[in-house]
């Protein structure tokens, strides 16, 4: 068996030379799907029978000392392989806490491009988040110009434009209140409504509350076989980095779900048919500067 992805139903294909593995079983240990099974002389059997098959997940060509176990396949090529960093060139803990409590969202941006090596690094350091299956199902579109960026917002204008047409009326209102489930309605009366009212009253002064006129953006979108979870650590993963590269940042999330209902416009902006939005990173360079950081809290913390 074979899990589905972009790149069909296929599996990676491990091969193992047996002239130069020690028979450590490292590769049976770390492989997460048992496609690699140690034997009882040590040797390594490669299964076919197993549920997911080789994901090409590459961890057996991570571990291996030897470097005798090479997978080739959805998607992974053997110069995928790389150096590890050196441990000296390793964030500490210090450094990580630093990096995360000094980030804010950035909605307010200088008048100035953002280079396309600055974007190019900001994806690259993206593309090393973790994803439920490999390969990654998560694409993403540079809008490198702001005209681009502003295409986006005027488009994600008309869309709740419409919606507000349609929902925001008393009697339609009422029927909702009493087929929503309580928390849907509920949001939808204290958040979304709100959210599109401020919107569209703002691009009618002519300002952009969806991108904030940023100079750049990255808008993420994932195909059918995404858990959408993929393409929030992917973004989430891009804010950092850009963090790390003096860039403002914010994630958008007002934008999908509105976008993901018109597939002409989601073509227009770039996302391959039957791939869905998921978030979009704005970018620029700073014009504001945080002075203090803020301690957060998550909903709970239990240790049953
Ligand atoms: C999934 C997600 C969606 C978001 N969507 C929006 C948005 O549509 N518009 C916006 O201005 N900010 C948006 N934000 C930014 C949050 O409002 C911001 O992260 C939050 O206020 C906390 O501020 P901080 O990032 O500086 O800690 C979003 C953040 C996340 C994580």
């Amino acid at each position: 068996m074979s899990v589905i992805s972009s790149l069909g139903e296929v599996s990676g294909v491990p091969v193992i030379d047996c002239n130069v593995c020690t028979r450590c079983g490292a590769c049976a240990e770390a492989c997460p799907t048992g496609v690699l099974q140690a034997g009882p002389d040590g040797g390594i059997r490669i299964g076919t029978e197993t549920s997911f098959g080789c994901i090409a997940c590459a961890h057996c060509m991570m571990v291996c000392p030897a470097d005798a176990v090479h997978v080739t396949g959805r998607g992974l090529r053997r110069d995928d392989i790389a150096a590890l960093p050196r441990p000296e060139e390793r964030a500490t803990p210090g450094q990580l806490d630093a990096l995360f409590r000094s980030r804010r969202s950035m909605r307010q941006f200088q008048d100035q491009p953002v280079a396309r090596e600055l974007l190019e690094r900001v994806v690259a350091a993206a593309t090393t988040a973790p994803m439920g299956i490999p390969p990654s199902e998560v694409g993403v579109v540079v809008l490198s110009e702001r005209e681009r960026v502003r295409e986006l917002a005027r488009d994600t204008v008309q869309l709740y434009a419409g919606f507000l047409r349609l929902v925001d009326h008393p009697p339609i209102l009422w029927l909702l209140r009493l087929f929503l489930p309580s928390a849907t309605f509920r949001q939808l009366r204290s958040f979304i409504l709100p959210l599109g009212r401020e919107i569209v009253a703002h691009a009618k002064a002519g300002e952009d509350k969806v991108l904030y006129a940023a100079p750049a953006a990255l808008l993420f979108y994932v195909s059918p076989y995404a858990d959408m979870a993929d393409a929030t650590i992917v973004c989430t993963y891009a804010m950092l980095a850009a963090e790390t590269l003096n860039l403002g940042s914010c994630i958008i999330g007002c934008v999908a779900p509105p976008l993901a209902r018109s597939r002409k416009l989601c073509a227009k902006h770039g996302i391959p048919p039957g791939h869905k939005p998921a978030l979009v990173l704005i970018l620029g360079h700073p014009a504001l500067v945080y002075r203090r950081a803020v301690w957060r809290n998550l909903l709970a913390v239990q240790h049953p």
